[in-house]
């Protein structure tokens, strides 16, 4: 039992679970996001084929969806990061936990420079266009990411817990 210390002072199971539910609002947030134009799936359609007021009303969207998509991956990371930094005591899962971080770290570099490429973009008219490139390139960072690194760290912890939960035989603290 001693191997499981760490996570007698402080369960992360409600971390756990507000990280699972933070996954789900990402994938909202990025079908809201994706949502905001009718004809995200028409590749020839283009903003100019909208009249003047939608496309004003678009273009003030698109950067806010994808603001508010950038400041939850923000407190996600930080969230997530946290909880890894409570569990960092698990030795064999230790180098995976700091790749992990530093997979954090590159995603949102890399999201919060596509994000003022694509504002350009969009400023120039090609709201459309800018909201393909981001939701693109945001879905699949972040799919990719969760099957390498999430679904096994949210798998580890379960097990964990039910490792710290379920002792087997008499009490042996
Ligand atoms: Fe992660
Ligand atoms: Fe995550």
């Amino acid at each position: 039992m001693k191997g499981h210390d760490h996570l007698a002072n402080s369960p992360p199971e409600v971390g756990l679970r507000s990280i699972e539910d933070e996954h789900v609002r990402l994938v909202i947030l990025l079908k809201d996001m994706r949502d905001m134009c009718g004809y995200y799936f028409e590749s020839n359609h283009q903003c100019q084929d909208c009249n003047r007021e939608r496309q004003a009303s678009c273009q003030g969207l698109f950067p806010s969806y994808a603001l508010d998509f950038l400041e939850l991956v923000i407190e996600h990371f930080e969230n997530e990061d946290a909880l890894i930094d409570e569990i960092r005591e698990i030795p064999e899962f230790e180098l995976e936990l700091k790749s992990h971080k530093k997979a954090h770290l590159q995603i949102l570099r890399e999201l919060e420079g596509l994000l003022q490429d694509m504002k350009t973009l969009n400023s120039q008219g090609q709201t459309v266009m800018a909201l393909r490139v981001f939701h693109e390139r945001a879905d699949s960072l972040l799919n990719e990411h969760t099957q390498l690194f999430d679904a096994p760290l949210v798998r580890k912890l379960h097990e964990e817990h039910q490792r710290f939960d379920t002792p087997k035989g008499g009490s042996d603290a």
